[in-house]
Formats: structure tokens, sequence, C-alpha cells
């Protein structure tokens, strides 16, 4: 019999196979993912592709309608009761009759519609750790007195090729009527765990079950975001967010961490609280997307090491101080009900490897994100928060390290400092001639200066200085001249302008002459060359171990980097020189990172062989450390050049 190329688009992964080879064979031989419950019996309508027609020079091959076996009776019947869309054809049906190539949709067409805004669009390649199968299971026989349970087990080896299948106890009391009710028909969910070929089935239900969830969280120290993702199509059906409960305990991660040391049950108050908060958004993300809790059969979540050791219930006190001893670091994996999670009673939680007592979970899944290990150009991310997490690497080499910024950068220990919310200042100009300010606050798009400006923020009024708005605001006063280069306010501009004036010993510059009154002190500017110091040295720290003098791209990570002007945060000197178009901010990269996890069981294989390969580098104990630092104080930097900023 003839063979046939076949080419698998988008992965491009490509082969010969005889003609007459289902299209699903094909996939799977070639390591394609192609979803499939049903086991081929045309009923599931989850192993949808699309021919795509013409010559493709590149891959020099040319396919065409004739290149698939025209519809039969199974599909044909399938067709009629579904619904395929048009250009869709069932690739365990489809046979292959040409040179061909595919194209697997991840259901890009229902991405599209059902995205939501706050997820990243990415589509993500599936290769779920929890899988649908659909089997027919032998009736009892007198003869053969082999129990329901295993007569399952065997069908699903046959069927779909398990070696090694086991099945959670809690199953036992179940598998005698689910396989009656389904009439010897039933669809077993398997959980892979990737250690060995061990495969178990968690859950059962009777006849064809057609679909599956499982929920991505970053349980970050202000915010808890979550997204539920269908684990058959790969689509978000919903995402929501809640501040974290615990932030009563304590504002910033050490005061928790002072809590739990202070108080004898502090620790289990605030893993309580946490797992409550997550369990109230999992039924908002149920009832949101129509999911029914116990069809989410498996979860992702990533965290700082502090929110990861609370959330599964162990003692953070180790994390307060030197050596920052993780209890565990390797990937975690567990049952959702371990933690008392109320979702099938089967399901499954993984989380992501911590690389470090300082740089957690979280910053595992922005590196698996963003990917600097996979390419060859070297990257800098950033994720700024109390502690700034960085990552710097490549293909090569990726290194990692903490700096203690401290939270200025959220606004905290700036006098008119304040959390990112409608009202406060977010970006700043300052007039180079005549030291008048204009600003624009969070919640309207007018300037300071423009008509109509005080109608419109009438609601919440000007109320302080987020952490995008006191970095534009130094820097404005650096480049007109106010701040020196060693950060000190010039109190010979007060001749210039009234906006400066002397406050003791030291002068502040007037923001907002206005209820209240805004102004930048003196203090806040050494807050700012302090927290901007420290992430800079850190930075630097880690150039120095991968011997590079210049970065190729910047990725800002978390919050506070979406609303960074790059401009300004290379003013002022917190990243190093780099192209402007090369610096980015990411989002909630960690959420997608969980996603990525969740989706692709291979990604999990992928951070944790990252994570093992990340070398980490402890800032406290570098020499070098604080001579960085202190050349770092200057704006924007004693000794280090920005010629990308001059142009
Ligand atoms: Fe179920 Fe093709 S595998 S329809």
């Amino acid at each position: 019999i003839a063979d046939h190329l076949v080419l698998f688009m988008p992965s491009g992964k490509r082969g010969r196979f005889p003609k007459g080879t289902t299209v699903l064979d094909a996939a799977r031989q070639l390591g394609v993912y192609v979803e499939s419950v049903c086991g081929g019996r045309a009923t599931c309508g989850r192993c949808q592709i699309e021919v795509q027609e013409g010559h493709f020079a590149k891959h020099k091959i040319s396919s065409s309608k004739d290149s698939i076996s025209a519809i039969g009776p199974k599909e044909a019947r399938y067709a009629e009761k579904r619904a395929l869309p048009v250009g869709r054809r069932l690739s365990c049906s489809a046979t292959i009759e040409g040179d061909l190539v595919v194209d697997v949709p991840q259901d890009a067409i229902v991405n599209a519609q059902v995205v939501r805004k706050d997820a990243d669009q990415r589509v993500i390649e599936r290769y779920p750790a929890v899988q649908l199968c659909y089997v027919e299971v032998d009736e009892p026989d007198m003869h053969k007195p082999l129990g329901d349970l295993d007569r399952l087990k065997a069908a699903l080896r046959e069927d779909w090729g398990f070696n090694r299948l086991e099945a959670d106890a809690h199953l036992l009391s179940e598998v005698q009527s689910i396989l009656r009710q389904g009439k010897w028909a039933v669809t077993a969910a398997i959980h892979h765990d990737d250690e060995g070929d061990a495969a178990r089935i968690i859950a059962l239900w009777p006849g064809l079950k057609n679909e599956a969830y499982g929920i991505a969280c970053d349980i970050g120290s202000t915010t808890i975001a979550m997204h539920m993702v269908s684990l058959l199509s790969g689509r978000v059906v919903a995402s929501a967010g809640a501040s974290n409960p615990q932030i009563r305990f304590g504002e910033d991660l050490m005061s928790r961490v002072s809590y739990v040391m202070m108080n004898p049950d502090g620790r289990q108050a605030m893993t309580k609280a946490v797992r409550q908060e997550v369990g109230k958004l999992v039924d908002k993300v149920a009832t949101e997307g129509g999911v029914d809790r116990s069809d989410i059969l498996d979860a992702v979540f990533v965290g700082n090491p502090i929110m990861h050791h609370l959330f599964l219930g162990i003692d953070p006190t180790e994390l307060g101080g030197a050596p920052f001893a993780l209890a565990v670091s390797g990937a975690v994996k567990a049952r959702a009900g371990d933690l008392r999670l109320n979702l099938n009673p089967g399901a499954r939680l993984y989380m992501l490897p911590c690389i470090a007592g300082h740089v957690g979970a979280d910053a595992a899944a922005v590196t698996l994100s963003e990917g600097p290990h996979r390419q060859d150009e070297m990257m800098l991310i950033v994720d700024v928060g109390t502690n700034a997490e960085i990552v710097l690497g490549n293909r090569k080499r990726v290194v990692t390290a903490s700096s203690p910024t401290g939270p200025a950068f959220e606004g905290a220990e700036i006098s008119s400092g304040q959390r990112a919310a409608p009202g406060a200042i977010e970006r700043v100009r300052i007039d180079r001639e005549t030291l008048e300010p204009r600003f624009r606050i969070i919640g309207s798009e007018l300037w300071s200066d423009e008509p109509g400006f005080a109608e419109a923020i009438a609601a919440t009024g000007v109320s302080g200085i987020c952490g995008s708005g006191i970095i534009e605001v130094i820097a404005e006063m650096y480049l007109s001249g106010i701040v020196s280069e060693d950060g000190v306010i010039d109190g010979a501009m007060a001749a210039k302008s009234p906006r400066v004036f002397s406050e003791g010993r030291t002068f502040s510059y007037l923001l907002h002459d206005g209820e209240p009154r805004i102004a930048v002190t003196q203090n806040d500017v050494r807050a700012i060359q302090l927290a901007k110091a420290a992430l800079y040295a850190g930075i630097k720290l880690l150039m120095e171990k991968q011997g590079v003098e210049t970065v190729d791209t910047i990725r800002f990570a978390g919050a506070f980097g979406s609303f960074i002007d790059p401009t300004y945060a290379m003013t002022l000197g917190l990243i190093p020189d780099c192209e402007l178009d090369k610096v980015s901010a990411v989002g909630n990269a960690a959420g997608t990172g969980a996603r990525m996890a969740l989706l692709n069981r291979n990604h999990r294989r992928e951070i944790e062989e990252t994570v093992r390969r990340i070398e980490k580098i402890e800032t406290a104990l570098e020499p070098r450390f604080q001579q960085h630092f202190v050349y770092a104080m200057a704006l924007p930097n004693k000794v280090d050049p920005y010629p990308k900023l001059a142009g």
C-alpha cells in the first residue's frame, strides 16, 4: 500500500503513513495531541481536525480534499446529531488517502468568543494530566469470576493501552452502580502523574461524559486570581479574583510570618482563611461558567513561598530569616480533598515547584510563561513587590535572585503614597521651564490642565500617588533639574518656582495644591532611591553571573509592571539599559504559567527540570551587591551608562 506524507499544523510534526490510516492514529504515532474521549467511536466529537488545502512550498507538500476519505456513516451520524462545523472532520473516522496537511484547531473558534479579557489570549497546546476515556465493559459472567472494577480496568487497558492502572479507593463503593446505570458503558477520568507509566482512575460516570474542567489559581499576598478552564478544549470559561483575606493578619509577607510566630494558632487561622477564599472563588467561577463542582478534576496553584506554605498548611516561620529554608521546594502533587477543596472527590492538585526561599512557585510560573529557557536572547524578568523576584537567562543558563526592595514601589513609605486605585496620581509631567506639573489620576483620561478635569474627577478627587506615579514624578523632577543625580531636591530651585519649598532642612516639591495637599518630600525620593538601588543591584549581580553587559529583552510581571512606563523606569535606573520596544509588561504571567501547567503535563515536567537547573543567587551573601547598591543610588546610575535612553 502506498505511503503518504502527513503534516500536522501548528506543531509542524510530519510522518509517512499507509493509505487508510485514520488521522487520529497518525497523530498519536507522531505524538501530536488530539483529544479523544470515546476512543474512536465517532460519538464524542472531541477529535476534530481541519484539512488544509493547497501547496505548502515551505514544507514541500500539496494537500487537497481528495487526500482524505469521504464522510462515512458513523461520522455522518455524528454530524447530523451534533452539527459538525463546516470544514471539520472527525479524525478517528477520516482516513489518509493522499499527502495531507492537517490543522489541529485548539478550539480557536470557541476560544475567541469565550476567552476572558483578563486571561492571556495565548492558545496552549493541550496534553492534560487528566483525561476522559469512554469504554464499553464486559458484562459479568458466571464462568469468568472477574470483578466489575477488574473488567473495567481490562477494558481500559485494551481500548486505551494503559499498562499499569490503579483506581482511587473512593470509587470502590460506586463502581457497581455506575456500570449498571451506564448499561456497561462508562467514562473514566484517568490521571497521569508522569512517574513511570502509572495511571489512576480518579472518577467514573455512566455513559459518555464529554466535559471536564480544571482550575488555575495564583495566590498573591494581596490578590487571589482564578481561571476555570475546560480540560478538553483549553478554553477559559470563567475568571474571578478576590482580595487575599490574610491581609487582616498583616499587610505584607513578613508581618504574616510574624503573626504566625506570635500566635499559637496563627498558622491555622491563615491557612483556613486562604482556603476558604479559594473555595468561594471556585464557587464563583463554577457559577459563572455554568460548571458543576463535581466536574472539576484538576487544580493548579502558584504563589510566593510564604503563600505556598500557608495554603498547604505549612508553618512559614523558617522563611522569615536566613537560610530561608523551604519545607518543600519540588512540585507538590496531592488530592484536592487533602486541602479540603470541595471539587470532584478524585480531583488532583498540583503546585509548581518553588525556586528558592524567596523566589516562589509564582516566579516559576512566570518563567514557564515567558520561557527564557526556551530562547537564545538574554531575557530579564522582573516581578516587583515587597521583594523583587528577578530571573535572567536564556537557553544556556538561567539565574535568579530576589532583592529586598521594600514596599516603596507599592506606594507604602511614601508620604502621599497609596495603592493603585481610583484617585491615585499615575502619570506626571513637569514643565522644564516653569516647573509646573500636570498629572492624570487612575479613573480619568484627562490631564489636570485640561478643561473638564475637575468635573471628571469629582467622584474620587485626587487622593495620593501610586507606585507608577511616584516613579514618574521623581523621574520628571530629575529631568527638570529639581532633583540632582544624588537624589537631593535642590533648594536653589525654590527661587525659580514656589512649587519647591523648604521643610526644615530639606526641600519638597508641591505636586497638587488641593485637599489633600500632595507633595514629594526628600524622604520620598530617598525611599525610591533605596528601593530602586536594591532592585538594580540584584539585576546587576545576575548580569555579572551571566557575564553580560546588556540584556536583550525585559519583561515586567505583576500588577506594578503593567502600569509602569519603561522610559521612566529606565530614567531612574530601575532596570538596565535596553531597547525601549524590548521592554514590556506581561500582566498576570503567573496565571498564564499556571494554566500552561494545568493544560499540558509536559509543561509540568519542563518547569520542574528548569527549576532544578536555575542557579539561585543569594544577594545577602554576595559582597558585590553592596557595591552595586551604592552605585545604583545615583540617578540613573553612578557608573552604568544608558545610551538607549539618550537616543
Ligand atoms: Fe470521539 Fe473521534 S474520538 S469522535
